[in-house]
């Protein structure tokens, strides 16, 4: 269904799921809704855990499921975070980071990052520098990271929690963009104090079901405790995520439209005066727009039923953030800024 209005203003994916999990649906058993599931009899968390688990290759012991990936950040701040103690977070991240710090009365210190010629870099001696005077009891990096779209590489990824030993690490990936597992595996085994978080939310179009996940060290055994449930979880929304993992074509192929938006993106405003836009790993660009035309171009988008997110926070506040789209809404997205400037 098509609507109107266009939101892209979070992250979500406006392609929509895999026609597989539609089918899920229509050929739900609704008499199993009564029921919990029994997995935990069976000694193992749920059906995606399992499934997880060996797309992985891990135990799935390893594996954590979550109300969202939300859900799982905010049950890690819970179980490491306390009054007083300090959580590291990227200078420009999601605001929801600081903001969970806040509710179990921690504090949050950030560490910087660069801004490079067309994209932002993670800076690992600036990294190093925040964490040996800060101490922090945890650390959250993202990768790719939100807002500002940049990843670390994997030899910067393997030297900084080479460094980040003595705090729990979360690397949230809910922006990674496809299916890879490979390196997972491999990460929490060398770093048992680590825990990545990924989500169904974002790639695979299932924000609405709330499904996110975690993979963990083996350090972490207070967080598996904490986050234990023994009734299960929602039955539905296990096979809506398991279908959509079994549909990697689908989401390959919108990988790819997404992909070449963006390079229209990056062409159509990087040549607007006084913009300047930054290259992105994740389902959205960053841009840099002139302060003085903040508000007008928010009212003239929205005036066309247009919705991106226009950044307000001390660090990004002539910023717009822009989700990517069906190519159809981004080329609506693209004419409309453009026209504003002809
Ligand atoms: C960086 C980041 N992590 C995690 C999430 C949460 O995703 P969800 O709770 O839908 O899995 C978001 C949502 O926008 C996000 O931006």
């Amino acid at each position: 269904m098509t609507r109107k209005t266009i939101f892209l203003d979070r992250n979500e994916n406006n392609y929509g799921p895999a026609p597989a999990c539609y089918d899920i649906l229509r050929k739900a058993d609704l008499s199993r809704l009564s029921w919990y599931d029994r997995s935990f009899n069976r000694g193992i968390k749920g059906l995606l855990s399992d499934r997880l688990a060996r797309d992985f290759g891990v135990a799935e012991d390893r594996v954590l499921l979550g109300y969202g990936a939300e859900h799982i950040l905010k049950q890690a701040i819970q179980c490491y975070l306390g009054k007083g103690k300090k959580l590291m977070v990227p200078a420009y991240s999601w605001w929801y980071y600081k903001k969970i710090a806040s509710e179990v009365d921690g504090l949050s210190v950030e560490f910087p990052m660069t801004v490079g010629k067309d994209r932002f870099l993670y800076d690992l001696p600036a990294m190093r520098e925040v964490y040996e005077r800060e101490r922090p009891s945890v650390v959250f990096i993202s990768s790719p990271n939100n807002p500002t779209g940049n990843s670390l590489t994997a030899a910067d990824l393997e030297a900084i929690l080479g460094d980040f030993r003595e705090s729990v690490v979360v690397l949230d990936e809910a922006y990674v963009y496809g299916t890879t597992t490979g390196y997972v595996k491999d990460l929490i085994e060398s770093n048992p104090n680590l825990l990545v978080v990924r989500t169904m939310s974002k790639y695979y179009a299932l924000a609405g079901v709330r499904i996110g996940f975690a993979l963990m060290g083996k350090g972490l055994t207070h967080l598996a405790k904490f986050s234990n449930r023994y009734l299960g979880y929602n039955r539905l929304s296990e096979e809506l995520a398991i279908a959509a993992l079994d549909s990697p074509e689908y989401y390959r192929e919108i990988a790819g439209k997404m992909n070449e938006d963006k390079e229209r993106y990056y062409e159509a405003l990087g040549r607007l005066p006084g913009f300047r836009v930054f290259r992105s790993d994740a389902n959205f660009i960053l841009a840099e727009i002139p302060p003085a035309q903040k508000v007008e171009l928010k009212a003239y988008l929205e005036a066309r039923d247009l919705f991106i997110k226009f950044m307000d926070e001390a660090l990004l506040n002539s910023h717009v953030r822009i989700t990517i789209g069906t190519q159809e809404e981004n080329r609506r997205v693209i004419d409309a800024i453009t026209s504003y400037y002809d």
